[in-house]
Parts: C-alpha cells; sequence; structure tokens
C-alpha cells in the first residue's frame, strides 16, 4: 500500500479524486533544513526558485522554514509577495524582462534583479533614474560550463541565450559604479538544471568567486555570489550528490570570499517531495501485441516525459500478490498525442480499470508546467502533514481531517476556465 507520510494515498485519491498531485510537507521541510544545514558554514540565503512549484501554501511552509524566493516573473513576483516574501528577500532573475516587470521590481526594490544583458542593463537604469530611486542588481554571467544535462535545461554555454560572457561583465561592473541609480549587488551564474555531477557546478563557483576577487581588488565589492539551482535528484534511484558533498564543494570555492552565498535550488527542495496519483482507464493490446495501460494523467498534468524523455518511476498503489508476474506495458494518457506517454516499456503488474497508479519525484516542474490542452482541467493539490508520532499513537487528530491531509489548490472547473472568455 503506497503511503504518503502515513497517509494511503487511496485514501486522499478516494476524497480528492484524480489525477491529484500529493506533497508531503515532512519531505518538504527535510530538504529544506538539510540543505541549510550544510551550508552553514559560510554567510548564505536560498532563494528558493519558484519555478519549480509556486502553489500559495507551499510557499508559507518554504518561507516558515526561512526561505527567501528566485522569481522568474512578474507573475512570480506577485505570488511570492503574496505568500509573504518581502521585497528583500526576492530576487528577479528571467532572461527576457518586460517594462512593466522592470518597473515593478524597481519601484518595489527586491534584493536584486538578475541582468541578462547590456540592454536590460540601461532600461533598469533609465527606470530607476525616472522613478528616483537606486536599483540594485547582479550580472548573470554566462561561463561557457556544460553542466552534462539534458540540452533543453543546460543554460551555461555560450551556444545558449542566458546571460553574458565574463569580460562583457567586468566592463558592465564599471558603467555600473558610474550610474548613480544602479548599485552593484552581486553575480548570478545559473549553468541549468538536474545536475547530476559537482565538477560544472565546481567550474561556475570557482569562476564567480575569481571574479568577486578581481572585482574587489578593482574597488567593486559586491555583496553576494548567487550561484543559481541546478542540483540534480535521483529519479530511478541511482545515486545523486548529497546536499552536504554540493555544499562542500560550492563552498570550497568561496571560503576566502566575504561575499554573501546565494543558491537557487527548486528541483533539489520539491522534486521527491510530491507525487502525482493517476487511475487506470482502460488496459489494452494493440494487434502488434504491444500492451498500454491508458490513464486519467496525461501531458496535460506532467509534461516532463513528452518535453523532454524525462523519466518518472510509476509504481501501483495496490502491491501485486507474490505470485503475480509482471507484465510489461506503456503507460499513457488520454490525450490525441503520441507524445502523451508517461513512461515507456513499465514493468508493472497486471492492472485493471480503476486501480492507481503513482507516478514518483513529480513536485517539481510538474504542476507549474500543467495545462488546459484537450480543455483538460488542472488538477487539485493536496498537502500531507506529517504528525507527531505522540499524536498518531492518540488517533486521528481533531484540528486536521483524519490522516493530516489537505485540499491547497482545489481542480479548476470548467466554469474557471470559460470565465475569462467571451
Ligand atoms: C535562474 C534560475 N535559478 C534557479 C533555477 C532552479 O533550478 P533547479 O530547479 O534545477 O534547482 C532555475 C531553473 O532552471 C533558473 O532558471
Amino acid at each position: 500500500m503506497f503511503v504518503c507520510d502515513d497517509v494511503p494515498v487511496a485514501d486522499i485519491a478516494r476524497d480528492a479524486g484524480t489525477p491529484v498531485y500529493v506533497y508531503s510537507a515532512g519531505a518538504i521541510r527535510d530538504a529544506y533544513t538539510s540543505l541549510d544545514r550544510a551550508l552553514a558554514g559560510h554567510p548564505h540565503a536560498i532563494h528558493y526558485a519558484l519555478k519549480a512549484q509556486s502553489t500559495l501554501a507551499i510557499l508559507r511552509l518554504l518561507r516558515g522554514l526561512g526561505s527567501a524566493a528566485d522569481a522568474n516573473s512578474g507573475g512570480e513576483i506577485d505570488v511570492a509577495l503574496r505568500a509573504g516574501f518581502l521585497p528583500s528577500e526576492i530576487v528577479f532573475s528571467g532572461v527576457g524582462k518586460t517594462s512593466e516587470e522592470i518597473e515593478r521590481a524597481v519601484a518595489l526594490g527586491v534584493k536584486t534583479i538578475n541582468v541578462e544583458s547590456a540592454g536590460e542593463l540601461q532600461r533598469i537604469e533609465q527606470t530607476a533614474t525616472r522613478l528616483g530611486t537606486r536599483a540594485r542588481v547582479a550580472l548573470r554571467i554566462n561561463p561557457d560550463i556544460d553542466p552534462e544535462s539534458h540540452p533543453h535545461i543546460s543554460t551555461g554555454m555560450k551556444t545558449t541565450k542566458f546571460g553574458m560572457s565574463t569580460r562583457e561583465a567586468m566592463s558592465l561592473f564599471g558603467v555600473i559604479g558610474r550610474r548613480p541609480s544602479l548599485e552593484a549587488a552581486g553575480l548570478h551564474v545559473h549553468i541549468g538544471s538536474q545536475i547530476t555531477s559537482l565538477e560544472p557546478l565546481r567550474k561556475a563557483a570557482a569562476l564567480a568567486a575569481g571574479m568577486a576577487r578581481d572585482l574587489r581588488h578593482a574597488g567593486v565589492s559586491l555583496d553576494h555570489v548567487d550561484v543559481g539551482g541546478g542540483l540534480g535528484i535521483s529519479y530511478d534511484a541511482s545515486p545523486v550528490p548529497t546536499f552536504e558533498a554540493y555544499a562542500r564543494t560550492i563552498l570550497g570555492e568561496l571560503r576566502h570570499s566575504p561575499v554573501q552565498l546565494l543558491v537557487e535550488p527548486g528541483r533539489a527542495l520539491l522534486g521527491s517531495a510530491g507525487i502525482l496519483v493517476t487511475r487506470v482507464l482502460d488496459v489494452k493490446t494493440q494487434h502488434g501485441g504491444k500492451r498500454f495501460v491508458v490513464v486519467d494523467a496525461s501531458m496535460t498534468e506532467l509534461l516532463r516525459p513528452a518535453l523532454y524523455q524525462a523519466f518518472h518511476r510509476i509504481q501501483p498503489v495496490s502491491e501485486a500478490g507474490p505470485s503475480e508476474p509482471p507484465e510489461t506495458a506503456d503507460v499513457v494518457g488520454p490525450v490525441c498525442e503520441t507524445s502523451d506517454t508517461l513512461g515507456v516499456d513499465r514493468a508493472l503488474p497486471r492492472l485493471a480499470v480503476g486501480d492507481l497508479l503513482v507516478i514518483r519525484d513529480t513536485g517539481a516542474y510538474g504542476f507549474v508546467m500543467a495545462s488546459n490542452y484537450n480543455r483538460r482541467p488542472l488538477p487539485p493539490e493536496v498537502l500531507v502533514e506529517s504528525r507527531p508520532s505522540t499524536e498518531l499513537r492518540a488517533g486521528p487528530s481533531t484540528a486536521l481531517r483524519a490522516g493530516a491531509w489537505r485540499i491547497i489548490r482545489r481542480r479548476q472547473t470548467i466554469e474557471d476556465q470559460l470565465a475569462l472568455e467571451e
């Protein structure tokens, strides 16, 4: 029986319906506190990357743990504020910022704007001058480092659209020094996502730390070096670097730098804390002999497999009997696209219509990429709160529903969708 922090997943599916995202508050807490503890040897701030998952209840949970925020759009700035983050706790990233987004970030006085180009720096300066204020900026470096990840989520090579060369950044820091409405707050580098080798992350941190040193010698004292996010998780149970190994690697490069370290993790905090629960709609064998399990989740709830052939473990909620041999099948959604495949050639017990499956490690880049394609509603999200063992022994909590889970976002209705239309 698949459980999330002692709560049977089947109970949640019965009450909340399927498909449904389920997150463990305990797992999020554990990930955050482990990373924070691992970085304790150096002044640091964890700016959780909202792009990975930005539902209000999850953001409030992270903020309660001490997290700051990394917003990648005006919408994410608004959501971060709504969740209680102060402007001084928000860094604003993004490869193309609209004039409205720049104006909002400058007027709010966010902790820093991560600047992507000379043109963008000029637009920020003009905005700050017009508003009679000073904008705190960090320049985003493109270090030309291969993160050894999927090409679609590699952002630190010079063939990609992100950031600027170190040479251009060094010259722009000179420009910033001459502009009264700009303040040089830091350096930013984010080379990609789902990075499972520490060496590229070490190289990027070393480059940023070296630049911060060179700048100090040239009379520019930065407040922080932001090494971005990118630390990968294990989608297939193979080993990946721990937070301790990651922190040792990064801090090793920043040891002698008096600057604050900023990190912007998304996936590493949320990825393994969430599952997508889905129900079997049909089981069929095609005339060539290939077997398909059709489920009620699809690329509209979880885009990663269709977008970059991402692998997620898929498991039945009920355990198979010991004598049942597994059968190989593709797990597919109901959307009329062949790419709507959630798992290829998976060995699963014999399944029947109505059975429940769990798609694992979908806490990050899952719900946030969901769409209304085929007029499918956005799924609900559930947060499970683990209870202290004393309370568990005492029976169901009175404050929370038995099992201590709650819906943090309801399922979208067709009325919600049509409310925007003529
Ligand atoms: C600028 C920036 N920071 C942080 C992140 C979070 O990355 P991850 O979820 O891999 O930690 C991203 C995502 O790619 C990003 O673009």
